[in-house]
C-alpha cells in the first residue's frame, strides 16, 4: 500500500495521472486583454453538471502566476473548451508548451481562429466541437496550488458533419474521435464501442 505522503509531489502526480485515466482534454482558448489569442490544453478537466451545464477545469498554479488560461478567463469572464479530437491531438500536444504570455499558440500550431457567438473568446475554427462558457465560478484548491476553474456552457458549437444517435442529442463517439490523455506524452485514442445491457434496461 502507498501513502501519498511517503511519495514526492512528483511521484505523487505520476501515480494519479496514470490511474485517473483516460481523461478528457479540455483544449482551452481565451483572449487576453489586448486581444491576443490563447490555447492550452487540460485534462483535468470534466463535466460538473447537466442543467445547467458546468464543466470544471484544475488549472495548476505557475510560482505564484496563474497561468495564462487562468488569467484570461478570470478578466474576460469566458473561455471556450475545444475538444480534441485525433485530427487535431498533434496541434494540440504543440500548444503545451510552457510559452509567455506574448505567444499566441494559435499561430505557433498553426490553427485558424474564430470568434465564439455567446461569449467573448476564440475557438479552434476547425475544431468539430466547442463548448462556448462563461466563468461561473472560481474554486481555489487551497495546498493543492490549482484553481478549479467552473464553466457555464453557453451555447455548444457542433459541426454539421458530426454524427448523432438517432432520436437523442448524443453525440457519435466514432464520428466525434476522442483522445484522452493518458501519462506525459502518452494519449489514448477511441478503441472499440461496446454496448452493455442489462435487464431493466430498454
Ligand atoms: C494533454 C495535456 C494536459 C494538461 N493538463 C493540465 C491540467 O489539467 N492542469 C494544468 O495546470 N496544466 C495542464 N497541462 C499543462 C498546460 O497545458 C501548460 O502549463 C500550458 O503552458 C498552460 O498554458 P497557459 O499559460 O497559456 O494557460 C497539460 C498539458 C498537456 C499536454
Amino acid at each position: 500500500m502507498l501513502r501519498p505522503e511517503a511519495l514526492d509531489a512528483r511521484e505523487r502526480y505520476q501515480l494519479l495521472t496514470s490511474l485517473v485515466v483516460p481523461r478528457p482534454i479540455g483544449w482551452i482558448s481565451t483572449w487576453d486583454d489586448s486581444g491576443r489569442a490563447n490555447l492550452a490544453p487540460f485534462s483535468f478537466y470534466t463535466a460538473l453538471a447537466s442543467s445547467p451545464m458546468l464543466v470544471g477545469v484544475s488549472v495548476g498554479h505557475r510560482g505564484d502566476q496563474p497561468k495564462d488560461s487562468l488569467r484570461n478567463a478570470r478578466a474576460s469572464r469566458a473561455f471556450c473548451v475545444n475538444v480534441v479530437t485525433e485530427e487535431q491531438l498533434v496541434a494540440m500536444h504543440r500548444t503545451a508548451g510552457e510559452f509567455g504570455p506574448e505567444v499566441d499558440e494559435f499561430e505557433r500550431a498553426d490553427l485558424k481562429v474564430a470568434p465564439a457567438d455567446a461569449v467573448s473568446a476564440p475557438f479552434v475554427a476547425d475544431c468539430p466541437a466547442v463548448l462556448e462558457c462563461s466563468v461561473h465560478r472560481e474554486v481555489e484548491l487551497g495546498e493543492a496550488a490549482a484553481t478549479l476553474l467552473v464553466g457555464r456552457v453557453e451555447a455548444v458549437r457542433l459541426d454539421p458533419r458530426l454524427r448523432t444517435v438517432p432520436g437523442t442529442r448524443y453525440v457519435d463517439a466514432e464520428s466525434l474521435r476522442p483522445v484522452g490523455r493518458l501519462h506525459g506524452r502518452a494519449y489514448g485514442l477511441l478503441g472499440e464501442v461496446v454496448f452493455v445491457d442489462r435487464a431493466d434496461e430498454e
